[in-house]
Formats: structure tokens, sequence, C-alpha cells
């Protein structure tokens, strides 16, 4: 049925603007986006993943390794909030591919998008960004990111993945902090002989063209799995096995308890330990430090919150010693906190912005802002062959427009303020499985006694038909899209409530 409305969807969205009657009508407001979703979940197996989608991942596991998977999806007849599976189920998804669909499956501004004459270039010639762009590429970036470029920031790098905004970021940070040594040492590139003696120290791996610099970064945090990124991410243990690690320093992110103003003092003082220990590492590192990696919250590690004081602080020590902040918004950042970026709420000026701020997962686009300096000294330095792909940039693109245009920022705070409310209710009647709940706009989470209860949780609540992941070692997370309605609220809590019961009576 759906699969019959959305084909027809599909043909009717490839007129050009002005939109369909259907697609006008699926715009007006956001409680009629997703005419066709259903009214609740729709489980039709006894087991999830049942018969359909086992043997699609049987299939699958001739070609490729499918252990990781929970089921297999099935893109065509998933709409809106709800993810259908191979054998017909439609679960509520606050997992949402992993914390990376902004607006909802088969949304119409993502269709139309996708069916623009603008689209089908960049599908059918993907360019090498760094050397040939197309001649759109400047108002792409304009419209895409610098529409919501965080304050202080203007430059734009993209790149495929989240690890990869990250190591390239990275590697921006490095050549960044060494332009600056050599300037202090009166060196240049200009100078052949100098340029000499790092191009042939380079090849060999050793310093002073591949320089000893360190990044530093948080314990429990998560900032990739490849192999840049993976030496600064310290929570799953499973991605880092075997791989080789650089000596670089990690310390310790506050252990704060909530709810949160109701442990103020507490709070503070934990947060000054771990500054200090910011402090102590950047003072004293035996290998100078370029940067420092951040999340907003630490997300796959557990959800862990600090304060935006301690966000301050952070910035305070690491500008009173050049040393440059990166923030990673991989996962907080497009809205489901209730501000595009997380670090918003921090409450800095242009000034004493982050010096670059990462993004992937929301935006489908990745990539990182940064400040002019960061540029290298030459061309050519930070480069890959693709450097992005404005199919996704121009995904990012109908992003934005929806985001600003349905005022999602403020859904996402009105539908987080709801569930909040129902949380902390279920929470206070359930003391004994549930506890810490924490969270801003849609982005919440709540601890369960063990890993084994939370694992058991998530798979009867998926049999109760909401998709939902844990993150850190006993942690329930809920991601989400921005399109998360007040309807879906009572859903939500009712099937969470017989989720609890199920796993701990
Ligand atoms: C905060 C953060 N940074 C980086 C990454 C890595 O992104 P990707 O998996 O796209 O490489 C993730 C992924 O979960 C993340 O949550």
């Amino acid at each position: 049925m759906w699969a019959h409305r959305l084909s027809r969807f599909n043909r009717l969205a490839w007129q050009p603007a002005p939109a369909t009657p259907l697609l006008r009508r699926g715009l007006a407001s956001h409680t009629r986006w997703f005419p066709q979703e259903p009214a609740e979940p729709l489980v039709k197996t006894t087991t999830i993943p049942g018969p359909q989608s086992k043997a699609a991942l049987e299939a699958l596991g001739r070609l490729q390794d499918p252990r990781a998977a929970i089921f297999a999806s099935d893109f065509q007849r998933s709409i809106g909030n709800y993810i259908a599976d191979a054998d017909g189920n439609v679960l509520l998804d606050l997992y949402a591919q992993i914390s990376s669909i902004p607006l909802g499956y088969n949304h119409p501004a993502i269709l139309e998008i996708s069916q623009s004459p603008e689209m089908l270039w960049a599908l059918a010639n993907r360019p090498a960004l760094g050397v040939m762009p197309p001649k759109e590429w400047a108002s792409i970036l304009e419209d895409a990111f610098m529409r919501v470029a965080p304050k202080g920031l203007d430059q734009v790098f993209t790149t495929m993945c989240g690890s990869c905004a990250n190591e390239l970021a990275y590697k921006a940070a490095f050549m960044h902090f060494a332009a600056r040594k050599r300037q202090e040492s009166s060196l240049t590139f200009a100078s052949p002989r100098t340029l000499q003696a790092y191009e042939e120290s380079c090849m060999k791996n050793q310093p002073p063209g591949s320089p000893e610099y360190v990044i530093l970064s948080f314990k429990q945090a998560f900032h990739g799995r490849m192999f840049g990124s993976l030496s600064t991410t310290r929570s799953k243990a499973i991605h880092k096995l075997d791989i080789p690690a650089f000596p670089w320093p990690a310390v310790r992110f506050p252990r704060v308890q909530f709810p949160l103003d109701g442990y103020a003092a507490e709070n503070q003082q934990e947060e000054s330990r771990s500054l200090q220990e910011v402090a102590q590492t950047l003072d004293s590192s035996p290998l100078p430090v370029a940067a420092v990696v951040v999340e907003p919250i630490q997300s796959e590690g557990g959800d862990n919150h600090a304060s935006p004081h301690f966000f301050r602080e952070l910035r305070r020590l690491t500008r009173d010693r050049d040393v440059l902040l990166i923030v990673d918004e991989v996962q907080t950042g497009v809205g489901a906190t209730g501000t595009f970026w997380a670090h918003e709420k921090w409450g800095l000026d242009a000034d004493n912005a982050p010096d670059v701020v990462t993004f992937s997962k929301k935006f489908q686009a990745a990539g990182f802002y940064h400040t002019r300096k960061l540029r290298p000294e030459q061309a050519y330095r930070n480069f890959n062959t693709w450097l992005g792909d404005p199919v996704r940039a121009l995904h990012a693109k109908a992003i934005v427009d929806t985001v600003k245009r349905d005022n999602l920022l403020q859904l996402v705070n009105d539908v987080g303020g709801a569930l909040m409310t129902q949380l902390e209710a279920l929470q206070a009647q359930y003391p004994q499985a549930m506890s810490n709940l924490r969270g801003q706009g849609t982005f919440i989470a709540f601890d369960l006694p063990s890993t084994d209860q939370r694992n058991q949780f998530l798979t009867n609540m998926r049999s109760l038909g909401v998709n939902m992941a844990g993150c850190g070692d006993h942690t329930v997370r809920l991601r989400p899209m921005l399109v998360l309605q007040p309807k879906h609220v009572g859903i939500i809590a009712d099937r969470l409530e017989a989720g609890l019961k199920r796993t701990f009576t």
C-alpha cells in the first residue's frame, strides 16, 4: 500500500517546482509531512529478525560479514519516523541509521531534490572536487553549509564520513601547528634547503617532516574508527582491538550526576578535576599537543554530559596556550539537541569560537568548519580524490531548507520536553531499573542496571515495535529524527513501560 503510494509520489515529485498537490500538502505542516505514516508500530513476526530478514542476512553473509546487523531494512516501505523490515514489521525508529537520518524516511523534500535536474548531473558525474569542481560548487557550499556555519567559522572542508572529518581536521591542526613552530624558529618552506630536509625526513616517517605531535582527547570519547581518529577514540574497545595506535594522551571527562541542577556543587568539583588534568597535560605533555578534541555530549561512550561552564573553561585553557579546540559534532550536530549545533549552548562569542567543528551523520554530508588560519601553507596538502560528494551536499541543502522552513528546532525542543516529562514519570515509577535520565532536545538517554539487562531491554523494545540502541556500558539512548512529533510521545512512553516490565519482572 505504502509502496504504491510512494511510487505514485515519486512520479509526481519528478515534476519541477511548483510542487505537486501531494507534495504541497505534505509540506504544509509537520503533522502532514507523512500522510502515509502508520498510527502505531506493526510487529508481525515473533522475533526480530524474522524469517525474511534472516534469509536476506544469510545471503549477505556469503559476501560480507553480517553479524552486526539487527535486521534487513525495506527502505521503499519505510516512511517518516517508521522503518520497515524485510518481514513487513514496521518499527518506530529511535535509532535512525545510527543517529544519521535527519528528516525521516522518504521525506518529500529529500525525494524532491533527489529527482531534481541538479541532482541528476551530480549523480551521473562524480567530480574530483579538489581539481575540477563543478562551477556551482561555491553556491552549493553556501546553501548547504555556510547558512548554518557555527559562529566565527567561515571556511568549510568536505569529507566522506565522520571519521574522515575528524582525521582531516587533525591533519589541518598538525599542519597549522607545524607551520607555527617553523615560524618561531625562522624556518620556511620558501627555503629549498628547509623544504628538502622536511621532505626527506617525512619519507622515513621521521621528524622534522613527520613530527611527534599529539591530539589530546577525553576518556570514553568516540571520534571514529580510522587510523588517526581511532587513536583519539577511548570507548568501544571492539573497534580498537589489534590496531596500532599513536601514543596520544587522554584525560578524564567529567562524570556528572543527574539531574544536573540537583548536583550542581558536586558536578562543578568533578568538572574542575577534569579541567585540571587538561591543564596539566597541556603544560607537561612530553610530546607537544597540537589540538584538543571533544564531543559536546560523549555519545557512543554513554551520553556523558558536561556543563557549558566546563566547555567555556576548556576553551579558555586551550586559547591561553595557543592549542586548537576541535569540537566533534558528528553525532550532536544538526538539531537533535534543540540547537543546530550543540556547542551553541556554551555561549561562546565569535572571538572564542572553537577552531574547528566537525560534522557528518544528520547532515548526510561530512566535513569540518574552520577558520581561515587553518588553510595549509601550500595547496594539495589536505587532499583526496573526491573530497566529499555534491550528491550529499545537495541533500544537506534540502535538510537546512527544511529545518529552517518547518522550524524543526522548535519541534525538537517541544517534543524533547514532552518526552522528558514522560520519562521522568517512568523513572520515578521504576527506580530499581531506570536511572540517570538526561537529555537535550530529543537527544535523550537513561541507564539500566547492567549491560545484559540493557541488551535484553533493547531486544524486547524491538518486539514491542520500537527500534532503539544502547551506548556506553549500560545506557539506552534515544536518537529519533528531527520530525518526531507530539503524537509519537505517548507511543514511546507506553512501549518503554512495557519494555521495562518485560525486562524486569
Ligand atoms: C562523535 C562521533 N565522531 C565520529 C564518529 C565517526 O563517524 P563515522 O562512523 O561516520 O566514521 C562517530 C560515529 O558514531 C561519532 O559518534
